[in-house]
């Protein structure tokens, strides 16, 4: 329990203290009876020609403040500690108050928590409570990363579309908050050819979703489209067990066009998710992953909730 590394310096810093509360009291005792020498009650200091220092005594409200802040001194040195390792009479510690405010506030939210965890995700999706929940958690944790209203910005995805890397079950969602993502994609250029294939095979990616590309080099690039159909399946349409997107939509997580893809295919991707298990309980994770869930659900939320 105690700080010191040996018993001096206890009894070093007891005398300290105990001798600067004697030395206050004894200098008011003193400075009390000390009489004035002059009969003017001045100190007998002039300045400036004519300003003279008067010597009142101190007044007697303060002399009383002063004797009982050291009095009050004297009592908390005893309740609580402060008189080197000496731990007071009340034996509190900042660490048992920690303690026991942690689990006062431990059993009131496992009141709160016991009633959801008996819903499935769906239905907690729509309880108000469970959403209020959801919302703060979020705003605390996710939004840095996809935005307050949870539809993501560059390299960070929408959470409130239908298209997603992984998956938007319920049950996925969990999964990603507690244990978080990687998804990488490794730098294809050597694998694809030349800078001229590259670019071929940028323009077939843009055909697949039907976005505005040069057909000819489209048709050119389709053949080395082989090189990513491992993770991103030979029709385009993504692998959500390797995070690897779907690409015949127009949901681009890494920007559109050209010259965004050209990069990804040159460059690679490493995005991460991280884990959340070590910041929030799996009650917390449970209700934030329905509030992600409903996001995407609004249909079901709406049609559910009112009667
Ligand atoms: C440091 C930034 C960061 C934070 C904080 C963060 N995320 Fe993410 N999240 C990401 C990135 C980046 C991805 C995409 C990972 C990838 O590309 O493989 C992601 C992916 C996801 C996915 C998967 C989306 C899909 O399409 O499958 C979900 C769900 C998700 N995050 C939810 C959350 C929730 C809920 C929180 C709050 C607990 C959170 N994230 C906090 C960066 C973050
Ligand atoms: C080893 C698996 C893997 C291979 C092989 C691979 N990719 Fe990827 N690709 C991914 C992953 C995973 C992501 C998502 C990265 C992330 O999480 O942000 C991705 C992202 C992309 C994106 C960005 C999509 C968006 O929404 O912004 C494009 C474009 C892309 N890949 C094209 C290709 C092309 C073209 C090839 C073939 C040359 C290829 N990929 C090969 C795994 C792969």
């Amino acid at each position: 329990m105690s700080d010191f590394i040996s018993n001096g310096w206890s009894l070093f810093v007891i005398a300290g203290t105990v001798g600067g509360l004697i030395f206050c009291m004894a200098l008011l005792i003193i400075a009390s009876r000390r009489r004035v020498m002059s009969t003017d009650d001045t100190t007998g200091h002039v300045w400036d020609e004519d300003i003279r220092e008067m010597n009142n005594p101190l007044p007697r409200w303060w002399m009383g403040l002063f004797v009982l802040t050291i009095i009050v001194g004297g009592i908390y040195l005893a309740l609580y500690p402060g008189l080197g390792s000496f731990g007071g009479t009340l034996g509190w510690t900042s660490e048992r108050q920690y303690q026991d405010e942690q689990a006062k506030a431990q059993a009131a939210m496992h009141q709160v928590y016991a009633r959801f965890d008996t819903m499935p995700v769906e239905t907690l999706a729509r309880d108000p409570q469970a959403q209020g929940i959801g919302e703060r958690l979020f705003a605390n944790n996710c939004a840095g990363c996809h935005g307050a209203d949870a539809k993501g910005s560059k390299g960070f995805p929408n959470l409130t579309d239908t298209d997603w890397l992984y998956g938007g079950d319920p049950d996925t969602i969990i999964q990603t908050i507690t244990q978080g993502r990687q998804g990488t994609m490794p730098p294809m250029a050597a694998a694809v050819g030349t800078g001229e294939d590259v670019h071929n095979l940028a323009h077939y990616v843009l055909s697949l979703s039907a976005s505005p590309h040069n057909s000819v080099a489209a048709a050119l690039g389709k053949p080395k489209f082989v090189a990513c159909a491992a993770c991103h399946g030979m029709d385009g349409k993504g692998t959500q067990a390797l995070g690897a997107p779907n690409l015949t939509d127009k949901i681009w997580l890494h920007g559109w066009g050209e010259p965004a893809i050209v990069a990804m295919i040159n460059n690679g991707k490493h995005n991460v998710m991280p884990e959340h298990a070590s910041r929030l309980s799996t009650e917390q994770i449970r209700v934030l992953a329905a509030y992600v869930w409903g996001k995407s659900h609004t249909g079901a939320v709406v049609s559910t909730a009112s009667p």
